[in-house]
């Protein structure tokens, strides 16, 4: 299971990279206001940081196909072709899909808060499809079971789509499709450190250097004795 970055702080992004195994990052338009600079900008300098490889998602924002498609055409020539370009799932987004796929690019379905737009867009020819765990679990729905419904259905109908699953405020329900095992999962920096984040752990790791420096010296360590 791929495990991205959603945010487009750059400095976040650099801390996080740092210590944990991340496969690229996701943006949204919210996300990117919230850097507060050229778009285009940002992304580059995200691109530039995580390379070629990694994986790297950015979002039209037209409601028209057509304008849609020219966004698509703009953003990979400035982030590069692997860029996966993020459409909405409406009916404008899905004409835009088809097409886009039929021309070789990559596609991630967003705003995916039903199990049909995931089938509709996966049949349009999405690489992802990205449904919104959290937005949906505040609609009084539950964000995992329609993520695992959506696996069913990628499954059972032989897509070879994957999901992305978004919108995660909590461990839990990081934990609970880590457990599943889908696609890939986007998370935002505070939530992967939450994921981590133990007192019991800390306190473990206190007593063992208290131990060993009871034992051979205060702040010495195995390279010191
Ligand atoms: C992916 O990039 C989605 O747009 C994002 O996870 C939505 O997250 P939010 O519900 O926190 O806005």
């Amino acid at each position: 299971m791929k495990f991205l970055i959603d945010d487009a702080n750059i400095e976040k992004i650099k801390k996080i990279y740092e210590f944990y195994a991340i496969d690229g990052v996701t943006t949204n338009p919210s996300i990117l206001a919230k850097a507060g600079k050229n778009p285009y900008d940002v992304l580059s300098e995200i691109r530039d940081f995580i390379g070629d490889k990694a994986e790297l998602h950015a979002q039209v924002i037209s409601l028209k196909a057509e304008t849609m498609i020219k966004e698509a055409y703009k953003m990979t020539e400035i982030l590069g072709r692997e860029t996966f370009v993020k459409i909405p799932t409406i009916p404008e987004g899905l004409k835009a899909m088809k097409k886009l796929h039929a021309q070789g690019f990559k596609i991630t379905a967003t705003a995916i808060y039903t199990p049909m737009q995931a089938y509709l867009a996966a049949k349009a020819g999405a690489d992802y499809v990205a449904p919104y765990v959290n937005r949906i679990d505040n609609l009084g729905a539950n964000g995992v079971e329609s993520v695992k419904l959506i696996q069913n259905i990628i499954e059972n109908c032989d897509f070879s789509t994957k999901i992305l699953a978004a919108s995660f405020k909590n461990s839990n329900q990081v934990q609970e499709l880590c457990a599943f095992g889908i696609g890939a999962v986007t998370v935002s920096p505070d939530v992967i450190e939450n994921l981590i984040r133990n007192a019991s752990v800390k306190e473990a790791e206190q007593d063992f250097i208290d131990d060993f420096e009871k034992l051979c010296g205060q702040g010495k360590t195995m390279l010191d004795i």
